[in-house]
């Protein structure tokens, strides 16, 4: 099955009085692996917390978001609750954050799968099992009855990221969840995002600070300056050919080694 289309139209999102995305646009198709970049505070995560309906409840938006036919602007807190997992996936920075300590990494992993199916406990270990597989960890047997202190860095985030994918999510999310690997594991991780969004049937939304990184993983970016899209292109066009200043400053501030 292909994954729906996002569309965001016009995106105006503000809290407190403060108007912190103006007129945000941009669409995602099936299938498609999309970067956002940008300095600190220019958006990215805001963005990216609007689609999944993580905004604080005192959030005023603006504007439409459709994900297929469903408009997610003005949805209900228990609406999202269930489109997260079964069609939102996220993926955080520090898995430490995402994961809860007492919890053994295989019910963490299986959580949506038990939330929107009614899993037998042997169904629940073997979905677990498949899940960590899929993710590429060795011994799955240990890992799912691991806790997360047990477990490397590398290992706690391709466990969370089981935990999103669990579901068959047709968007994924993932917010700098390389950031806080060492560079070597960072490259496996980013493999596994690569093959995870293989076909149409998963789009993904990553976001980084890292050219290198974004160049690997993303087909299109979307450059992000004080809440607005200032640019849009092809990765290579951007890193290679950008014509925004802003775009310019942040190649040259990542030292041009993408
Ligand atoms: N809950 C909130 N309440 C008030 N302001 C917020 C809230 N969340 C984000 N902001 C503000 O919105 C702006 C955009 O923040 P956002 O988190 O999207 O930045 P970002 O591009 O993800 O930055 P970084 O790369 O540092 O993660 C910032 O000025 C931030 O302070
Ligand atoms: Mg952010």
């Amino acid at each position: 099955m292909s994954a729906p289309t996002l569309q965001v139209n016009n995106l105006t999102v503000s809290i407190g009085g403060k108007e912190l995305l103006h007129n945000i646009s941009f669409s995602l198709e099936p299938g498609e692996r999309l970067g956002f970049i940008g300095g600190s505070g220019s958006g990215k995560t805001l963005t990216a917390h609007a689609v999944a309906g993580l905004l604080p409840e005192e959030a005023v938006v603006t504007g439409s978001i459709t994900l297929g036919d469903v408009q997610l602007v003005g949805l209900e807190d228990r609406e999202f609750a269930a489109l997260r997992g079964e069609q939102i996936g996220m993926v955080f920075q520090e898995p430490k954050t995402a994961l809860n300590p007492l919890h053994r990494l295989g019910r963490q992993m299986t959580e949506a799968l038990a939330i929107h199916y009614s899993l037998t406990r042997a169904q629940r270990r073997e979905a677990a099992l498949r899940l960590a597989t899929r993710v590429g960890l060795s011994e799955p047997e240990r890992m799912i009855r691991a806790y997360p202190h047990e477990v490397s860095g590398g290992q706690r985030q391709r466990a969370a990221i089981a935990a999103a994918i669990s579901a068959d999510p047709g968007l994924l999310f993932a917010d700098e969840p390389t950031t806080a690997l060492d560079v070597t594991v960072q490259q496996g991780v980013l493999r596994l995002f690569c093959d995870l969004t293989e076909g149409d049937s998963t789009s993904l939304v990553f976001i980084t600070h890292d050219l290198a990184v974004m160049a690997e993983v993303a087909e299109r970016v979307l450059v992000f300056h004080q809440g607005r899209i200032v640019e849009s292109g092809p990765v290579q066009q951007i890193i290679h050919s950008p014509s925004h200043p802003i775009s310019k400053a942040l190649i040259d501030a990542a030292g041009g080694d993408a």
